[in-house]
Formats: C-alpha cells, structure tokens, sequence
C-alpha cells in the first residue's frame, strides 16, 4: 500500500514545517481545481495511529509512504526540526510494531519554497541540498528503515512543474524542464552516495519511475518516431542514465535550440548510474500516441512538453473516473521492456497502481477490485516471462489531495469524510484484504 505526505498530512503549518512548493502553487487561483489546497487533506499527521490500524487489518506486509522535506528542513537546508522528525519516527517505529514494513521515500514533489526561490530544480545546487536532506534523514532513521527511496516520478516533476506548467511550480520553460530532469536525476545519485557512505548496514536503495508504455496509434513512420520521442521524454531520458549508463540517445537532438543541455557535467553520469537494489514501477495508463505539429512555431519558445506528439487519441477500451484507459496488459509490458531494454536492471517492485469510479452509497466499488485484480494479474504475467518482480503496492490507502486535480478523484480503498475526517473501507478494502489472506494460505 502507498501514500505520500503531501497528499494525506495536511497539518501544513504544524510542528515548524515550513511551506512547500505545492502550498504556494495551490494558492494560484486556477491551479488547483476547486482551489483546494494541502489542507486538510486526510489530517493523517494527527490520525496516523488509527491510519496504521487500517493497514494491520487489511494485512498487508510493507508500507510505502513519504518524507515531507518541509518538516524536516523548513528551509530546504541546515539542521533538522526534530518536531518534525519525531512524526516519522513513531511512525515507522508505529509500522514496526505491527509488523510492516517502511518503506521510506524522500522526495514526493514537496519541495521546499525557499529552495525553488532559490532557482529550485532548475538550479544545480537543489540537488546537493536534496542529498544533504537524504543523509540528515538517513542519519536518524536509518536504524528503523531498511528501504530507502529516493525520488517518486522525477517525469511530472520536470515537465507537468518546470514545462507544463500543470503542477508545482508552475513554470513553463523549456531549458528549465530538461535542468530539473537532469538535476533530480543527479541529486538522486548524489543522496544514494551519501547514504551508501553512511551505511554499515544492510539497506536498499532504489528509484521509483512512472512507466507508461507508448504506442503508436497507426504503423506509419510518422506516428511511430512521435511515439519515440514520447518515450524518450517520459522514460528514456531517465532510465538510459539510471541503467543504461549513458544520455538518452535522441535526447539533445529534440530538443536543438531549446537547451543546449550546459548543465550536464562530466562525471554526472557516474554518479547518477551507481547501482541500485530495486526500481520502483508506478502503471496506471499506456500512451496512444500520433504525430502532431508543434504547438509554437518559434523553437526556442518550445517547452520540454513539446515534442510534436497527440495523446488525446484513445483506444475504444475502457476508462476510469480520471479518463485513463484501462489497459492491464501495459503493466506487462512496461515490466518485460525494461527488463528487455536494460540487462543491468535491479529488482523491481510495482510502487503504484490504482484508480478512482465514481462512489456509490453503499461504497461497492466493483471496479476498483476488477481494475486491482486484472492489473496483479499482468505483474505476475511478467514476473513468469522472467522480470525478478519482488512486490506490489496499491494506490492508495485513503483518498488525498490528488494535485492538480483537488480532492475531487478518489484514490483510497478506504473513503474519507474531508468535514468529519471519518475513514469508511471500501468494498476493495475487504477484497484486498482477503485477497493479501489466501496468498499466505495458499
Ligand atoms: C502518481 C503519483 C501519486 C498519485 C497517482 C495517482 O503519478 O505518484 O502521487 O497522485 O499518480
């Protein structure tokens, strides 16, 4: 099971934390639908006892949650707010006790407002802060947690927040996109070195990426190199450095006059490809994908989320309450091509998978445990073709704050009540849980 701090904390000024990019992006009128913001979310920084007690019950062995960076360092650097370490540690020590798992990531889009001030990922130095964060981190919990991970989806980071403009923080620039991309990517390097310096001890490092496989929607050359590029952009352009031990190939190419690519030093791809014990895969949607003309005609106008592609052209499946098509066979194929592409992957866990419906009274959220049940099915299929698949984390516990979108769609196997804070589990609740039983028995 997986959450992230932002998304279920609320609790956004408490115990010292300082403001994040998302508190001063939801703020923007516009950005955020309904203009909901980080608060209250799920309230978990006050309810994360009886939280923990829902995953007890539902079985499950390992837990996946995030660090809020804001809590730790208020300011993005110096020393740690113990305030707020203290929440982490009762609750891994709170995981521990029930025989679950942690597993810790540091970075879920929460940075911290004072260091996008400071040019955020755009700037080389966020990812020095972020290693000096990992190992600050690293330092007081690491006798309590074994599983460390690093960034979650450096992809919408980079582009939805640097190019897009869709998420935190906001911007819309070419040359900034693809700095983010690379300096999340070395500031993940950078936090695996500090960490494996500090540790005698016997911890994993990974990565989790979201991995949607791109499609071509018709076999004509044009649509088939739109669909490279997407892939380039999306996966390549982080999994080449990670295990391929070069810059995707292709990369600078697309984009000639948008960046000339100055903020990649020698020895970054050393760091950035230092081994890893597992990767993290987060599915929900393949990528149909045409060609498309450029949005602006002036290069040097185009953002690293313009690379002449269509995604709005989709299959004749079905969707989610999101849109997304439901495609279970995409998670196959994002685990075996990785797997194909790169004979030095690590290990691999699915880190993310889930939907939203629409709720009924009764919360009877039939698709849901189709949608969960079809998409376990597809891991297994590809751990059988011989991807060393080790685990699966559903998403997610509660329904949050899911970015952009507000509070609107509904992620949790379990419902909440945003005025009354009430926890009701879902039907999928109970499935799951049955389902977690009779793998132990069978
Ligand atoms: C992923 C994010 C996660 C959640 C799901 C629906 O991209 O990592 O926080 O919002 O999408």
């Amino acid at each position: 099971m997986a959450t992230s701090a932002f998304q279920i904390e609320g609790a956004t000024t408490a115990d010292g934390r300082g403001p994040s990019i998302w508190d001063t992006f939801a703020t923007q009128p516009g950005a955020v639908a309904g203009g909901d913001t980080g608060e209250p979310a799920a309230d978990h920084y006050h309810r994360w006892h009886a939280d923990l007690d829902l995953l007890a019950e539902l079985g499950v062995d390992s837990y996946r949650f995030s660090v809020s960076w804001p809590r730790i360092q208020p300011s993005g650097r110096g020393g740690v707010e113990y305030r707020g370490l203290g929440f982490y540690r009762r609750l891994v020590e709170g995981l521990r006790e029930r025989g679950i798992e942690p597993f810790l990531t540091l970075y879920h889009w929460d940075l911290p407002q004072a260091l996008e001030d400071a040019g955020g990922w755009r700037s080389r130095d966020t990812a020095f802060r972020f290693a000096e964060y990992a190992a600050l981190v690293h330092e007081e919990l690491g006798d309590v947690v074994d599983h460390w991970t690093t960034l979650n989806e450096p992809y919408p980071c980079a582009v939805a927040g640097y190019g897009e403009g869709r998420h935190a923080p906001g911007a819309r620039e070419g040359h900034g996109a693809l700095a983010a991309a690379h300096h999340l990517l070395l500031g993940h390097g950078l936090a695996v070195r500090a960490m494996c310096e500090r540790a005698a001890l016997p911890h994993q490092f990974g990565i989790v990426l979201n991995q949607s496989p791109v499609v071509p929607v018709s076999p004509s050359p044009a649509d088939a190199a739109a669909a490279a590029r997407q892939d380039t952009l999306l996966r390549r352009q982080f999994t080449d450095p990670l295990f391929g031990g070069r810059y995707a190939p292709g990369l600078a190419a697309m984009f000639d006059g948008v960046s000339d690519f100055s903020f990649r030093h020698d020895d970054d791809l050393e760091i950035i490809g230092a081994p890893l014990d597992y990767l993290g895969v987060n599915y929900y949607y393949r990528l149909h994908v045409a060609e498309a003309p450029y949005r602006e005609p002036d290069p040097a106008l185009r953002t690293a989320a313009d690379i002449g592609v269509d995604t709005s052209r989709l299959p004749d499946v079905p969707r989610t309450g999101m849109g997304w098509p439901v495609e279970p066979e995409g998670l196959t194929e994002a685990l075996v091509g990785l797997h194909n592409r790169y004979p030095s992957l690590p290990p691999v866990y699915v880190t993310e998978n889930g939907c939203v419906y629409p709720d009924r009274s009764d919360f009877a959220d039939h698709e849901r445990i189709d949608f969960l049940n079809e998409h376990i099915e597809a891991a297994r299929t590809a751990a059988a073709a011989g991807v060393d698949l080790r685990g699966y984390f559903c998403w997610s516990l509660l329904d949050n704050f899911e970015w952009a979108h507000g509070y609107k769609p509904r992620f949790g196997l379990v419902h909440v009540d945003y005025e009354t804070q009430q926890r009701t589990p879902r039907a999928s609740y109970r499935w799951y849980r049955d389902f977690i039983a009779a793998q132990h028995t069978s």
